[in-house]
């Protein structure tokens, strides 16, 4: 898939902006602050409802305005697609797809697919086990949307049974064998379906990462679920029973102490855990082999390459990396920010549209 045309109007530092982007390598370029960010932030926020950068959608709408909006015109296998976001600086947004408001945020996924590659995704090293479940939910959820609902009634119901453990008269324990039931279920499919898509991502990205480190290093990624997963139907039952034996720890507690928002993702190079030990290079190879595993799998499993968003990463990279991106990118439409155009025409591209970034406009060089 491709996007074929962008429009801003009062996003972030953008009074209105019109690109038409290319299909191949689309680099935009500019001083810090310019705006570059932006423009990916929109594409992304098409693509998965909400910014990588923030969770205030309100903070998107440019300053003094009350109201924004983003549009992305692509082209995929089905056909020609719009996406629209309007954004207030006062209310909800709402999105579009093809001039048809959202009946449901979940139908957003799948249409268009975009893996980025950002500065702060280091922070799905080295941060909580909460960013890992989070990148491990978005890669499948854009693979299958019914994920995200599975995931969405899990968290409603979690968010119940942890009122239920604070209720001042004490335990309901009818009301909690209805939640356990609940969450030992949908429960149960999540922790399968982590497991399943690290297995298929894992393989992939220490390839990916043998590749990147010429041999030197081994990546392997382990799904750390907090019960061990078997069959659907035990996994169910086995989480069934772990909730009901943590259920008056869990009142101590004021919240619930085992599922799959308790997992998490391991990550080991050569034997050591790449979180505790491993460099700064290596944090970063890592990531680029699971970003570029994530793209591996959208392309396969979707038969439509995603949009790679590569946020001023590549100054980053030496040369032996920058080339990997940009062999995995060969076939994706590709958004590149930098401050430097020279770093990417000396990495050998060859054909590549460059936007100059600056004044609150884009300006094609
Ligand atoms: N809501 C907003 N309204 C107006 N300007 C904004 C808003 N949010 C961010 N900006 C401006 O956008 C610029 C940062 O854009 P960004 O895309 O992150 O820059 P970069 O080119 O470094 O990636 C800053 O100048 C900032 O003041
Ligand atoms: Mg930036």
């Amino acid at each position: 898939m491709r996007v074929t045309g962008l429009r801003l109007v009062n996003f972030r530092n953008y009074p209105s902006l019109s690109l038409r982007p290319d299909a191949g390598l689309c680099v935009l370029t500019g001083e810090n602050a310019a705006g570059k960010t932006n423009v990916l932030e929109a594409l992304f926020l098409c693509s998965l409802g909400r910014s990588h950068r923030t969770v205030r959608d309100s903070e998107m709408v440019r300053k003094g305005e009350p109201a924004g909006s983003v549009a992305v015109d692509m082209d995929t296998r089905s056909g020609p697609r719009r996406i629209e976001c309007k954004l207030f600086s006062g209310d909800r947004k709402k999105m579009f797809i093809d001039g048809a408001p959202l009946s449901r945020s979940g139908e957003l996924l799948g249409c268009l697919n975009v893996v980025m590659f950002a500065p702060e995704d280091l922070a799905l090293i080295k941060d909580g086990p909460g960013e890992r479940r989070r990148f491990l939910d978005m890669a499948i959820s854009q693979l299958r949307p019914s994920y995200y609902y599975t995931l969405q009634q899990y968290n409603a119901a979690l968010k119940q049974r942890n009122a239920l453990l604070k209720e001042p008269e004490g335990l309901d324990y009818d009301a909690l064998e209805c939640w356990d039931e609940q969450l030992s279920v949908l429960g149960a499919a999540i922790v399968l379906a982590r497991a399943e898509l690290v297995e298929h991502m894992g393989a992939i990205a220490a390839e990916q990462h043998e590749t990147l480190s010429d041999g030197a290093e081994t990546l392997v990624a382990a799904y750390e679920p907090n019960v061990e997963p078997s069959d659907r139907e035990s996994l169910a039952k086995t989480l069934r029973l772990a909730l009901a034996d943590t259920a008056e720890r869990d009142v101590y507690r004021g919240s619930t102490s085992v599922g799959p928002h308790r997992d998490d993702l391991k990550l080991v190079i050569n034997g050591s855990d790449v979180r505790v030990y491993g460099s700064q290079g290596q944090q970063r190879t890592t990531v680029l082999s699971l970003k570029l595993a994530q793209l591996e799998i959208l392309r396969a499993e979707k038969e439509d390459s995603p949009v790679l968003l590569l946020d001023d990463v590549f100054s980053e990279l030496d040369r032996n990396r920058q080339k990997m991106l940009l062999i995995a990118a060969q076939d994706c439409q590709t958004f590149l920010t930098c401050t430097h155009i020279e770093e990417v025409a000396a990495a050998g591209v060859e054909q590549m549209q460059v936007y100059q970034v600056a004044d609150r406009s884009v300006v094609e060089l």
